[in-house]
């Protein structure tokens, strides 16, 4: 499969076969979610990660050349085993290998099968994961306010709302992913940067806040503009 580049130019070159019939199309969408989804967009998936090529973008110009969503699945599953960068000169960026084996094969058919797509994923795809960000505004409890990020890997907090009482706090950020985020707070004269933290780990800053509206919100790179931030009412 080296030779089935990521650029659009040798997609005639690669993937002539046809879908695989027993492609999970569910599963594939959240391990992408999960594992892709912080560094690209993809509309259907509702990512909207930075770091990488919009996914969307970087396709819509094979699909307007004709080109077959089966050639696509092949050069996303190779782009997963064997990550290239565009330029020969530079490593790819991409770590290879964030799925494996059918995992590869679903993600590869589900990118497939929605890229360059509007609209929303419809039937068991549309509640295969839950939106991010649309938990209940939270309140801090004993000035410890807890804003978990969210457990599928998704750019963004469980919550976007929170609010405290004026004094000294403490914002803690559990990330069960395993996509790196962090905590951190601003507004006000205030501005605190926790540590970044992945696969059960903690973020934790301990500001003092008065009456006033703050962001929280993740300083690793593409995050927050990816929408990884809330906002933070002090009464
Ligand atoms: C840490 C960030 C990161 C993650 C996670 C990531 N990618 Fe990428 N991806 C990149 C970057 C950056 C590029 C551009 C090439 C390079 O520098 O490696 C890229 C390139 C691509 C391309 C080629 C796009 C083009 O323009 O031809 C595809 C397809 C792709 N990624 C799919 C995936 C899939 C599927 C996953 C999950 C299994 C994934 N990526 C996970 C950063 C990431």
């Amino acid at each position: 499969m080296g030779a089935c580049g990521a650029a659009a130019a040798v997609l005639a070159a690669c993937g002539s076969e046809g879908p695989p019939g027993d492609a999970n199309l569910i599963a594939g969408k959240q391990m992408f979610v999960q594992k892709c989804g912080s560094c690209h967009v993809l509309n259907r998936a509702g990512t909207t990660g930075r770091q990488g090529p919009s996914l969307d973008a970087a396709f819509s110009r094979s699909l307007a050349d004709g080109f077959g969503r089966s050639a696509i699945r092949g050069v996303v599953h190779s782009q997963i085993l064997n990550p290239a960068n565009l330029d020969p000169d530079s490593p790819a960026y991409m770590p290879a290998d964030l799925v494996t084996g059918k995992g590869a094969q679903d993600v590869a058919a589900y990118v497939a099968s929605v890229v360059g797509r509007g609209g929303e994923d419809t039937g068991l795809l549309a509640s295969a994961v839950k939106p991010a960000g649309s938990g209940k505004p939270v309140a801090a409890k004993a000035g410890v306010l807890a804003l978990p990020a969210d457990p599928n890997g998704q750019l963004a907090y469980i919550s976007e709302k929170a609010t405290a009482e004026a004094g000294e706090l403490e914002l803690t950020s559990e990330n069960e992913s395993s996509v790196p985020h962090n905590i951190a707070l601003e507004g006000g004269g205030v501005e605190e940067i926790g540590e970044v933290v992945q696969g059960g780990g903690v973020s934790r800053i301990t500001v003092a806040v008065d009456a006033g509206e703050y962001q929280f919100f993740c300083t690793v790179q593409g995050h927050r503009e990816g929408g990884m931030e809330g906002t933070l009412t002090v009464k």
